[in-house]
């Protein structure tokens, strides 16, 4: 077994590829196992078809209190045996909670966002091109936009955000403290909390609202369970999304010859290479985190029940059996079969919405700054490979 601890960093002069070690495994030996922080050696499921396979199979748990589970610090394990959220439920408890959100998150509901998202966007653009050169792209921009939009839509006010935030952050770092992730996640709750309480007073027209009348007012829920919902979605709903508007954008800037074809803005180009974008940086870099609950038989091993499983998405989406050239960027080419938003019944609960910002935004940023470019040599930006996220920190740029 190799000696190489998950998660592994990424490449300092090739940044948007997955770590060149999971590369290497995915092209010589795909199904193996990892080491971790505290011992563990869970399997490493590196090819798109083993992927997508494992993350359909209902053998497999995301259950974060077995023993093997494959948590990647101290920080993600206090936080997932603590807090249970839907990430860390199976079936029929997951389905439960997932049919009670899903309704809130259909592709004609995100769609019915878009004026309000294009507002935000283009309110934005506004102070940037209003304000001094170079500005930090982070925090002017990418942030700003999926804070807004999770805010109104769960009706967290935005005025909160240096808290939330601050508790997000805490929440994705590898500390060696993580006493301190699950008292400022404890903190999130308690705020959470008191805001059912409020709403259920006073229903405004917010998700949160809605399941304060629906859910505690009928006892089928506490407000704690409630908040709990919610900070996963605040948490979940911001950063994500801030990183892929951020890391595509320095994509696009690292690629002139693609976001020539982005720049007018056309819809249908725009939302090929929203995907394209997806799958080519798989921003989720702690992957897909499970444990068997039987035998399995993946790639053709044997995976033993009560044995953790990693599956790669990163590696997962640069395969060339389901992606031809797969490490070039290439906005026109089919990609939506990507696995950035993972697989099976735990697939992301806010792609929708998280596409229609993506569109949103790359479909307005050039168009509206066609001579945008980096203050800085790409080569010089610095890249945060702690978090639960991949992202960069800052892209200062001018126009
Ligand atoms: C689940 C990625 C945006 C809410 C997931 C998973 C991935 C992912 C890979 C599956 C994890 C697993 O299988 O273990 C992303 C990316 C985003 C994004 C790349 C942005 C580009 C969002 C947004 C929201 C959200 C905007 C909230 C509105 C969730 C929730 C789950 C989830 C609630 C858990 C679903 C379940 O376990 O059933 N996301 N996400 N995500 N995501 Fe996202």
């Amino acid at each position: 077994m190799e000696d190489r601890r998950f998660p592994m960093a990424r490449a300092e002069d090739r940044p948007f590829d997955p770590a060149p070690e999971l590369t290497r495994r995915a092209e010589e030996d795909p199904v193996s196992r990892v080491k971790l922080w505290d011992g563990g050696t869970p399997w490493l499921i590196t090819r798109y078809e083993d992927v997508r396979t494992v993350l359909a199979d209902p053998r497999v748990s995301v259950d974060a209190t077995c023993p093997a589970f494959p948590h990647t610090n101290a920080v993600s394990k206090a936080r997932d045996t603590t807090m249970k959220t839907l990430m860390q439920m199976d079936a029929p408890e997951h389905t439960v909670q997932r049919r009670l959100l899903s309704p809130e998150f259909t592709i004609e509901k995100m769609a019915a966002l878009r004026p309000r998202i294009q507002r935000i966007v283009d309110d934005l653009i506004d102070g940037m091109l209003d304000g001094p050169q170079p500005v930090d792209l982070v925090a002017a921009f990418a942030l700003p936009v999926p804070t807004q939009v999770i805010c109104e839509l769960l009706g967290v006010p935005y005025a909160d955000r240096g808290f939330f935030q601050g508790v997000a952050h805490t929440l994705v770092m590898d500390e060696p403290d993580p006493g301190k992730a699950v008292a400022a996640s404890e903190d999130l709750n308690g705020y959470l909390e008191q805001l059912v309480v409020r709403k259920n007073a006073e229903p405004g027209e917010d998700l949160l609202s809605t399941l304060a009348v629906e859910q505690f007012r009928t006892g089928a829920m506490n407000p704690r369970e409630i908040a709990t919902l919610g900070q996963l979605l605040l948490v979940a709903g911001h950063d994500t999304t801030a990183s892929m508007i951020a890391l595509g954008t320095a994509v696009l800037l690292a690629n002139p010859d693609q976001l020539d074809l982005v720049r007018d803005g056309d819809p249908a180009r725009v939302a090929g290479a929203v995907e394209e974008l997806l799958r080519y940086l798989s921003i989720t870099h702690t992957e897909a985190r499970r444990v068997a609950r039987e035998d399995l038989e993946i790639g053709g091993r044997l995976v033993r029940a009560g044995e953790g499983i990693v599956a790669v998405k990163s590696t997962a989406n640069r395969d060339p059996a389901a992606f031809p050239d797969p490490d070039s960027v290439d906005v026109r080419r089919e990609a939506r079969h990507h696995v950035a938003f993972g697989h099976g019944r735990h697939v992301c609960l806010g792609a929708p919405l998280a596409r229609v910002e993506l569109q949103v935004v790359y479909g307005t940023l050039f168009r509206r700054i066609p001579t945008l470019k980096s203050a800085i040599p790409l080569e010089e930006l610095k890249f945060d490979e702690n978090a639960v996220f991949y992202t960069v920190r800052e892209l200062p740029v001018t126009w």
